[in-house]
């Protein structure tokens, strides 16, 4: 019988030593603070967990488009690479060692929680079923805006300008979120991408928008240092995309979950309590 791995041991991943071989998944939590700021809740968070081979983050926006949830945090401004720089000091102080995850939402969004009350993007306009978390409960998922071919190479520089911003974080590397139905993966699959340019249509073309992403990433500091997540299985059973026509925006699919604070309206008053972090000065 072979010996059975220790978890306990060290291991050399890239040019990572390492002290286990246990890594901790990127795990959503929802406590930055409303401009997508880690907060100091976090930076104990993560420093309770250093004894972590590896810790990878929660999916982190790279872009304000990029955003999926209420008190969820970004990388794309000084002042939240400030904040993460708090999280990292800690962890390494701690002898830790953290990824960032990059994940931007696409359409699993809600135009509440983004700059301007702008629609989600995504590579087509194909809406998820199902209900969205924002500020002011849950609602429908919108149908989200295909992006323009002329507007891909600048979310694709979205996620090189973050991960550059992962540096003055301090983080040690990167992982790009192209599972579980968020933007690179609407792109990977064909029933969000209905795509007849040269991001849609055959696997090639599908994959063409990731294989940018890890390109422009790994450009920051090399391959070595970058991560890929993708899963067989997406969107998630959770999120359906919808086909049928809009018929009524106002009667869900299914029922809700009886949750006092969910809408069954699609739209949220501007004064509803949204906020929707706010867009990079490019700074840093
Ligand atoms: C509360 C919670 C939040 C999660 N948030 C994220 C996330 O932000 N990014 C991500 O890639 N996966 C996220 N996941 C998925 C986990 O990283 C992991 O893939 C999933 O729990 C399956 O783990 P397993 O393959 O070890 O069973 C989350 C899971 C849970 C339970």
């Amino acid at each position: 019988m072979r010996n059975p791995i220790d978890l306990f041991t060290p291991i050399k991943i890239g040019p990572f030593e390492l002290r286990n071989r246990i890594i901790m998944s990127p795990m959503t939590r929802l406590r930055a603070d409303e401009a997508c700021v880690p907060t100091e809740m976090m930076v104990r968070y993560y420093t309770e967990r250093a004894t972590a081979g590896l810790i990878i983050t929660e999916g982190t926006h790279p872009s304000p488009l990029g955003r999926g949830y209420t008190y969820c945090p970004g990388l794309h401004n000084a002042e939240q690479a400030a904040g993460w720089r708090k999280v990292t000091d800690a962890l390494h102080e701690a002898g830790g060692r953290i990824f960032v995850q990059l994940m931007h939402a696409g359409r699993v969004s809600h135009s509440s929680l983004l700059p301007g009350r702008a629609l989600p993007v995504a590579p087509s306009a194909v809406r998820l079923s199902g209900l969205v978390h924002t500020f002011s409960g849950k609602v429908l998922f919108e149908t989200p805006r295909a992006l323009e071919t002329e507007e891909i190479p600048q979310v694709v520089e979205e996620y090189r300008r973050s991960a550059e911003l992962a540096v003055a974080a301090g983080f040690d590397g990167v992982e790009i979120h192209a599972a579980t139905g968020y933007l690179p993966n609407q792109f990977l699959v064909t029933s969000s991408n209905r795509r007849t340019d040269a991001y849609g249509g055959p696997v090639e073309g599908r994959a063409r928008f990731l294989l940018e992403v890890v390109e422009a990433v790994a450009s920051v500091r090399g391959a070595d240092r970058v991560g890929v997540k993708i899963a067989p299985a997406s969107p998630s059973t959770r999120w359906r995309t919808t086909t049928r026509p809009r018929r009524s925006h106002t009667s869900p699919a299914r029922s809700p979950p009886s949750d006092s604070r969910t809408s069954t309206s699609d739209t949220i008053p501007a004064t509803a309590g949204a906020v929707p972090c706010r867009a990079s000065s490019r700074s840093t």
